[in-house]
């Protein structure tokens, strides 16, 4: 797991976009988180591909999760989240677990056999709930899960009520890529910043791998890049190793 510590929001994003460029060029399968954590790194990568020829010809998209329920034009269904934040502007075609099935188990089914229709996804774009959770993988998420329906904890209501008029009118229920589906990605990107995230990064970083805190999951992955803003990292022990490491990173080893 590579730690890299940067000193904003903005730096984190160009930094990802760094990390993703090879990947877009590539024409990768690109798993994509919502948020605001990735906020930065979709902007850096609108910018890049309006004013340095960055085309995502060939990639496909995947959305980590999605709510049950809402409206297909709703502004903050996280298909139109991505359109609006991404996909619209770099032509990209992304797809996401059905959040208005009827069938709910079936659709996310679907979502699993179109992941892998598509060879898997090359790297997975993540962010941290401050509950730990990863996508929507809330505390008490089995490690080895496939996307499917999950509860939303008051916590995730409360912190994602902002994007809704009233914390009433988040979803209870949504879709996410289960945690052995993120697993099975190549490369897992995590985003984190803030203070408030702090706690949870530190628990998923450096404490045990538990269901307790979803996000730990990625310490059984072989490749994980985690990139923080000072205050996310503010409650890491190793935040100084991580620094040196990032000082000493050799010229040959890329993302
Ligand atoms: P945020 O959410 O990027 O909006 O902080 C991350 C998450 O809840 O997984």
């Amino acid at each position: 797991m590579e730690v890299v510590i940067r000193a904003d929001p903005d730096e984190v994003g160009r930094t990802a976009a760094d990390v993703l460029e090879p990947a877009v060029r590539a024409g990768s399968v690109i798993g994509l988180a919502t948020g605001a954590s990735p906020g930065p790194l979709y902007d850096d990568l609108r910018r890049r591909h309006g004013e340095e020829d960055l085309g995502f010809a060939g990639c496909r998209g995947f959305l980590l999760d999605e709510y049950v329920g809402l409206a297909a034009d709703h502004p903050q269904s996280y298909a139109a989240v991505i359109r609006r934040e991404l996909a619209d502007a770099v032509g990209l075609a992304v797809e996401g677990p059905d959040g208005r099935a009827r069938d709910l188990v079936a659709a996310c089914e679907r979502y699993e056999a179109a992941i892998d229709a598509a060879g898997g996804i090359d790297v997975q774009v993540l962010g941290i709930g401050t509950d730990g959770h990863l996508g929507f993988n809330e505390p008490s998420s089995s490690l080895a899960s496939r996307t499917r329906p999950k509860t939303l904890t008051p916590q995730t209501r409360a912190d994602n009520a902002r994007y809704f008029a009233s914390r009433d009118d988040v979803p209870v229920h949504v879709l996410t890529q289960g945690l052995g589906t993120i697993l099975q990605a190549r490369h897992l990107l995590l985003l984190a910043t803030g203070p408030k995230k702090a706690p949870a990064v530190a628990a998923a970083l450096e404490g045990p791998v538990t269901t307790s805190c979803p996000a730990s999951v990625l310490q059984l992955h072989p490749h994980v890049t985690v990139l923080l803003d000072e205050p996310a990292a503010a409650e890491l022990q190793r935040a100084e190793y991580h620094r040196f490491t990032a000082a000493h990173k050799p010229s040959w080893q890329g993302w």
